[in-house]
């Protein structure tokens, strides 16, 4: 990903829009914040977005704002970015690991009932490098079995699910503005959103130390599902100074929201020349070794990555890179054999579909900006890698 000519695409704008802001004086909240909140949540058909510091903060918010907690299991994938697992141990929780689809690369769903206990709260699946997950059957089975689904759509702005960028939503979807993805800002920044107020309060409130209005509305509505008296010997106020919920410091600052209304305004542009390289790959790799990625039945990817796979994926990645093209797996180390996990005791071959995809595939570069000379150079030097 080359981010210098992404910025340098729509500079003046981007450009303007940070420097009124820096102009104005105010850096934390304010309109860019609450825009921008409200036109990303409107881009995924979503009714309310909650901003905050950056993707795995929100998976955190998100996981916290349901309740999630000490002694619940979460079930996810372990071919994703380590933050997907690592926002549900950070709050106590017990991430459980199941495969992914030996095509799609995403959630087997015929994986999820197998791994339900009764300590099961919730389904994280990630839209993983863009890729839909099958959204009917993972919605079906959360409400069979009445629990949360979040969705980790870090990778997946803009990807669409039966023609709806809504239906890849969960109870509760946590985006990433990480620089280099579909939508990145400069610097971090995430995004919770939900069609859920109490929801989306709870996150508000959690995202700035449980405090003010929103905090106070969250924490009575934990008395009421405790089925507990409020108490009446709380001070009450609703300040930033009064606290009611244990929460955090995690805030978009108002120059990334300003510089990520202008890019929003071109996402789409963005996703459908990623969606055209893909295309050129595709067919230009048609009938070599390498196996190209197919999209889901009933999803658009929006290629976040663009991956290959092959036997000798480690020899071709050395091959393209001392050509100086760049390429890398994403990851190359699954999660639940990730030593953070260790106490987990997962082992070799317990997934093997996702160990297999962390030795076999490697993304190339797909970025929107690419020159067309570049993609043939690409092209070409992965032919000549097979033979050489
Ligand atoms: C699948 C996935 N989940 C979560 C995250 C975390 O996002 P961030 O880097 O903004 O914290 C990322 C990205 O980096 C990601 O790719």
């Amino acid at each position: 990903m080359n981010i210098k000519r992404q910025h340098e695409t729509y500079a003046e704008e981007y450009e303007a829009a940070a420097l009124k802001v820096l102009r104005s004086g105010g850096y934390i909240g304010g309109p860019e914040v609450s825009s921008f909140e409200e036109e990303f949540a409107n881009y995924c058909g979503a009714k309310y977005g909650v901003s905050c510091g950056s993707g795995t903060d929100a998976l955190v918010i998100a996981l916290r704002a349901l309740g999630i907690g000490p002694g619940d299991e979460v079930i996810t994938v372990s071919w994703t970015f380590f933050a997907t697992a690592e926002s549900i141990a950070a709050v106590g929780a017990t991430p459980v690991f199941i495969d992914v689809c030996p095509d799609t690369y995403v959630m087997d769903k015929s994986l999820i009932e197998g791994a339900i206990t009764e300590k099961t709260k919730a389904v994280l699946p990630v839209h993983f490098y863009g890729q839909s997950c099958d959204m009917e059957a993972i919605t079906a089975i959360c409400k069979k079995h009445n629990l949360y689904l979040i969705t980790d759509c870090a990778q997946s702005a803009g990807t669409k699910y039966k023609g709806s960028r809504h239906k890849t939503l969960g109870d509760i979807s946590c985006f990433s503005f990480f620089p280099t993805k579909n939508l990145g800002c400069d610097g971090d920044g995430g995004m919770i959103v939900t069609d859920d107020s109490n929801l989306a309060q709870t996150c508000r409130s959690l995202k700035v130390h449980g405090s003010g209005k929103d905090g106070l509305m969250s924490l009575k509505r934990n008395y009421e599902i405790s089925g507990t008296a409020f108490p009446d010997n709380m001070p009450i106020g609703e300040s930033k100074y009064y606290n009611y919920l244990v929460g955090y410091n995690s805030r978009l600052d108002a120059i990334q929201a300003a510089i990520l209304r202008r890019k929003l305004l071109h996402l789409d542009e963005f996703i459908e020349k990623r969606r055209l390289n893909a295309v050129y790959y595709n067919n230009e790799l048609a009938n070599t070794e390498y196996i190209t990625p197919i999209e889901a039945d009933n999803g658009e990817h929006s290629y976040y990555i663009y991956a290959l796979k092959h036997p000798n994926a480690d020899q071709i990645m050395t091959y393209l890179r001392n050509r100086g093209i760049a390429c890398g797996t994403y990851y190359p180390v699954p999660l639940h054999l990730q030593g953070a996990f260790a106490h987990l005791e997962y082992k070799q071959g317990d997934l093997p579909v996702t160990e297999d995809l962390s030795k076999t595939t490697f993304a190339i570069p797909i970025f929107p900006e690419l020159f067309d000379e570049e993609k043939q150079f690409i092209v070409s030097t992965l032919k000549e890698a097979l033979n050489g």
